[in-house]
């Protein structure tokens, strides 16, 4: 199967009470982890990319990667770009074939979000891609996106219907309690926040900031309507953990295909047991 557009496949998350995970890659060996932890669990998946991935490792080789590794997989896979905030950028992704855009307006007033988000949408409409926005904004660090705690502010549910009726997006992410990166204590979520906004945006949703949450939240979050989880964090982590270790144990080592194969194991297992929290597991029939 060619990369997919994901409107279908959020819409039966939706449907069927559970999230589609979507993992941030890097590189050759993380999009090969996680599509393979996608195939081992039979469960559709979004390979996504920030605009400082595509910075470099160049939307091309991203585009060609994944296109190779969706006609070898038996399960639907969408790549697509997360939080970007320059319209030529996505231009640029979605000439080269990303199937799914994020435009990430949240630092805008809601006239302006709702403008560009509407250029964004027109743009990806021409291309048979989907978009998701954001309202309300997320703490921690993505890349080169860094948002303090004062600047934090959750998705309100009335401008979510305002928002989502006049843009025409196709999900909407919101920001209820998660930030990007490593938590510190344990997130407060404000889970009333999603059901109001659920119950008035009749759009998959989707969660940010998913690393680190316990399993209870995150959860709570898929019944209360939340049909994408990002992941980010986790891999970075379990990658870099398992690179490590094995370069400790092996100081002479040199060969990059002995040290990143238990690496690229180490991530396919986490993404692995992120499919199966979301519920995605078992979702396609191979
Ligand atoms: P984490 O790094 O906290 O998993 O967040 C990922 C994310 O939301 C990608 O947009």
């Amino acid at each position: 199967m060619d990369l997919v557009n994901p409107r279908a496949m959020l819409e039966q998350a939706r449907q069927g009470g559970y999230a589609v995970g979507a993992f941030n890659i890097h590189n050759l060996e993380t999009l090969q982890a996680v599509v393979a932890a996608a195939v081992a669990a039979g469960a559709p998946v979004i390979l996504q990319a920030t605009p400082g991935t595509v910075k470099y490792a160049g939307a091309d080789y991203l585009v060609a990667m994944a296109r190779v590794a969706a006609r070898q997989a038996a399960v639907p896979v969408v790549l697509h770009l997360d939080h970007a905030i320059d319209i030529d950028l996505i231009g640029t992704c979605l000439e080269a074939g990303f199937t799914s855009v994020m435009f990430d307006g949240s630092t805008l007033p809601l006239e302006e979000n709702i403008t560009r988000t509407r250029q964004v949408v027109a743009m990806a409409r021409e291309k048979g891609a989907a978009v998701e926005a954001e309202l309300g904004r997320l703490g921690g660090r993505e890349d080169e996106l860094a948002v303090d705690a004062e600047a934090v502010y959750y998705t309100d549910p009335d401008e979510a219907a305002t928002f989502a009726a006049a843009t025409g997006i196709d999900s909407l992410a919101v920001a209820i309690g998660t930030a990007h990166g490593v938590y510190r204590g344990e997130p407060r979520l404000d889970f009333e926040r999603l059901q109001e906004i659920a119950a008035r945006v009749n759009l998959p949703l989707v969660l940010h900031g998913a690393s680190g949450l316990p399993d209870t939240a995150v959860a709570r979050c898929i019944a209360l309507g939340i049909s994408k989880i990002n992941i980010a964090t986790d891999l970075k982590l379990v990658l870099a953990a398992r690179l490590r270790e094995t370069l400790a144990a092996n100081p002479e080592e040199t060969d990059p295909r002995r040290y990143f194969t238990p690496a690229r194991e180490a991530v396919k297992e986490t993404a692995l047991a992120k499919m199966r929290l979301c519920g995605a597991a078992g979702r396609v029939q191979t």
